[in-house]
């Protein structure tokens, strides 16, 4: 008989070749002009796998309907959602993966696994789908700033021992798997401490360290699925999860490094070392200035940093930022921007804006090629920033940010800060910034902030 009288061997090669293009489409989202078609590559090489595992599932037809809902509902919340809340989306979306994922582990546990290395696997599969979705959850709340719960309060100091039981029960119930077979009771106890651990896992973990957390989050999500492939002996599941799982981790270790932190210590200790004061107290006469006046310094200014952070994608000022870029340097000035890596919201997401807006990469620099030389900056403009320049990062050992590296505009000869109100930033910790002899607030919406000085230079 040949081989492709066998539909599993059809699947396989299928599999092979999705593999193929979903490796060759992530690896194109590492540049920009090959990025939307490299996404495109990934969807298609994911639906084509779909597409012929279809074939041979007994019920066709509810598979179908499944994909169809949830195509809908998937291209409605991308179709409407914000720049500015894509994080929260992406983290949802971890958690629905991992949601499907507890689903595939729970029902192959229904269906009586016949050796000690499935009921391992189920267990592994249940508790990091499960973490997955309901920290994600958690993370989802956040990040929209839905969810405000202190770190102290008796209802995260609850969710963490539930935490920590949780892995307890874990490798207490895969132990036992070695010798018994699991009673379906004591499985649906660790279902539901799964789910309760994951929200006891995020919960703690709080102010700049959400980017590890979502990174992390992300890949689990991967590792579930690829635990799931296994059980369901699917090749493409354990690529594509593997691949997720694999560089989620990377990005991970790349966040916590950004953040001067161990994994370890945002996950296990967070902010306990340093929750005694809730940042910097610092307060003092704050100096605003008007667009005009901002225009005249500008205009004598020979090197200018530019600072974006969070506000800066609100505002969707990224265009004028260029703008104002541009007219600076017909004016002589040499223009630079400095990003900071977890600026914003998600991994790289000032570099998004900015490329949106064609400012070319060679002008973006990192903390540290910038920070030695601030004291040779005649302006640094900082664009809806905050955490990302607070200066408590590295002054006030008792602050929640202490330890995170920060782009140093406070050494700049001027610094304008351009933000709406005097309220905090993701961490909300207070910023000494904004009280410094140097600095100048320019109070309002950045783009129409940014705006005003693009027309006084036009005038
Ligand atoms: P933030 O510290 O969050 O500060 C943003 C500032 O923008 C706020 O102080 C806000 O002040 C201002 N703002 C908001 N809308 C504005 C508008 N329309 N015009 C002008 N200003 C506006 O931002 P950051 O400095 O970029 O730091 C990022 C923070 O997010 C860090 O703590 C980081 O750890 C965390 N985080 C990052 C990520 C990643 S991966 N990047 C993921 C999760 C969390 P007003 O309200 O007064 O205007």
């Amino acid at each position: 008989m040949s081989i492709f009288n066998d539909i599993s061997a059809i699947q396989n090669i299928i599999y092979i070749f999705s593999s193929i293009l979903f490796i060759s489409g992530i690896k194109m989202l590492g540049k920009e002009d090959t990025a939307v078609k490299g996404n495109f590559l990934s969807a298609m090489a994911m639906f084509i796998a779909v597409s012929v595992t279809i074939i041979n599932v007994v019920n066709p037809i509810i598979v179908i309907i499944g994909i169809g809902i949830g195509a809908l509902i998937g291209s409605l919340i991308a179709l409407k959602v914000k720049m500015t809340s894509i994080p929260e989306m992406v983290a949802l979306f971890n958690g629905f993966g991992g949601l499907a994922t507890f689903f595939i582990a729970w029902s192959e546990f229904n269906a009586i696994p016949d050796n000690v290395f499935q009921y391992v696997l189920i267990m592994l599969t249940t508790y990091i789908g499960g973490v997955t979705f309901s920290g994600s959850i958690i993370a989802y709340g956040k990040l929209s700033e839905k969810l405000k719960i202190q770190k102290d309060s008796i209802i995260t100091k609850l969710f963490t021992t539930l935490f920590y039981l949780s892995i307890l029960f874990l490798v207490y119930s895969t132990a036992l798997t070695s010798f018994i077979e699991i009673p379906i009771d004591f499985y649906k106890v660790l279902l539901i401490l799964t789910l309760l651990g994951g929200i006891g896992f995020v919960l703690p973990i709080g102010g700049g360290d959400m980017p590890v957390v979502i990174s992390l989050l992300n890949s689990f999500s991967g590792i579930a699925a690829a635990f799931a492939g296994l059980l369901l002996l699917n090749n493409v599941l354990i690529v594509a999860g593997s691949l997720v799982g694999a560089s989620g981790l990377i990005l991970t270790v790349i966040m916590a490094k950004a953040m001067n932190r161990s994994i370890g210590n945002i996950l296990f200790v967070g902010y306990a070392s340093t929750s005694k004061s809730s940042g910097s107290q610092e307060t003092g006469e704050v100096k605003p200035i008007n667009v005009s006046d901002a225009y005249l310094i500008l205009e004598n200014a020979t090197s200018v940093l530019v600072i974006p952070g969070y506000g800066m994608a609100v505002a969707q000022a990224q265009h004028v930022v260029r703008e104002l870029g541009e007219l600076l340097e017909e004016n002589g000035t040499e223009v630079k921007y400095g990003i900071h890596p977890v600026a914003g919201r998600m991994p790289g997401h000032m570099n998004v804006l900015l490329a949106e807006a064609n400012v070319p990469y060679d002008v973006l620099v990192e903390p540290d090629d910038v920070n030695p030389s601030m004291d040779t900056v005649d302006v640094a403009i900082v664009i809806g920033a905050n955490d990302v320049v607070n200066p408590s990062a590295t002054e006030e050992p008792g602050s929640p940010i202490y330890g995170m590296p920060i782009i140093e505009v406070h050494n700049a000869r001027t610094v304008f800060v351009l933000k709406r109100s005097m309220s905090a930033g993701f961490a909300g910790v207070q910023n000494p910034l904004f009280f410094k002899e140097n600095t100048r607030m320019l109070f309002g919406d950045a783009k129409d902030s940014i705006g005003g000085l693009v027309s006084e230079f036009k005038e």
